[in-house]
């Protein structure tokens, strides 16, 4: 046989060879995408947690009833008035600082809330923008009169915004009855 068809030959092995490897590799690439795609997403399973397994289903599930236990806007109005019986009877003591204190956290009690339910926010614009920078500019005064009356317009604007949410019913007053443990003597 002569060189040159030898070396066909050996060129026509080397090319099949060549297509039997890509086809396998073809093959191997196929099937591992087919058994990829009928495997599917994996189901998360349901489990139980907290004390007796109290937290039940799957992640979002579980989400779910934590956010219920957070409560909504009332669960943060319970913490606002508070806050705001608090801070009366800190400004009577002329505990400027506590008084401080209550109206920073009965801000962040409110933005809490505003995080969980997010259409009571609008209604609460002008409450936090001006009624409460306007308590603080009054603690900082460190005068009892003039936290007095800012004390007064800041509970007006509580029954202003109960009325633009429909509670109108939750007339707040200034307090009258000292129930709280925290006083200066
Ligand atoms: C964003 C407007 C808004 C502002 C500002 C606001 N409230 Fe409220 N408040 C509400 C709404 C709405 C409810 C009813 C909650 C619900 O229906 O989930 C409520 C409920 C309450 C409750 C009843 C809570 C309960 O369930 O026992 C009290 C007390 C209260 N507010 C006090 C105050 C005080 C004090 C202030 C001012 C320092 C104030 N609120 C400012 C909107 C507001």
């Amino acid at each position: 046989m002569p060189f040159s068809s030898q070396i066909i030959i050996f060129a026509c092995d080397y090319i099949s060879l060549k297509i039997l490897d890509m086809r396998y590799v073809l093959l191997v690439v196929f099937s591992s995408l087919l058994l990829i795609y009928c495997a599917g997403p994996v189901e998360e399973r349901s489990t139980s947690v907290g004390s007796d397994g109290w937290l039940r289903g799957v992640t979002d599930e579980k989400f779910e009833i934590v956010a219920g236990q957070f409560g909504g806007f009332a669960r943060s109005m319970m913490d606002v008035h508070h806050r705001y019986v608090e801070m009366y009877w800190a400004g009577e003591d002329e505990n400027w600082q506590y008084a401080e204190y209550q109206l920073d956290e009965m801000r962040k009690s409110i933005e809490d809330g505003f995080e969980r339910r997010p259409a009571r926010a609008a209604s609460g614009q002008h409450f936090m923008d001006v009624v409460i920078p306007e308590m603080a500019n009054a603690i900082a005064e460190e005068d009892k009169q003039i936290f007095d009356e800012a004390f007064e317009l800041m509970t007006l604007q509580c029954n202003s915004c109960h009325a633009m949410e429909q509670v109108a019913f939750i007339q707040i007053h200034k307090p009258e009855v000292r129930t709280g443990a925290v006083m200066r003597r």
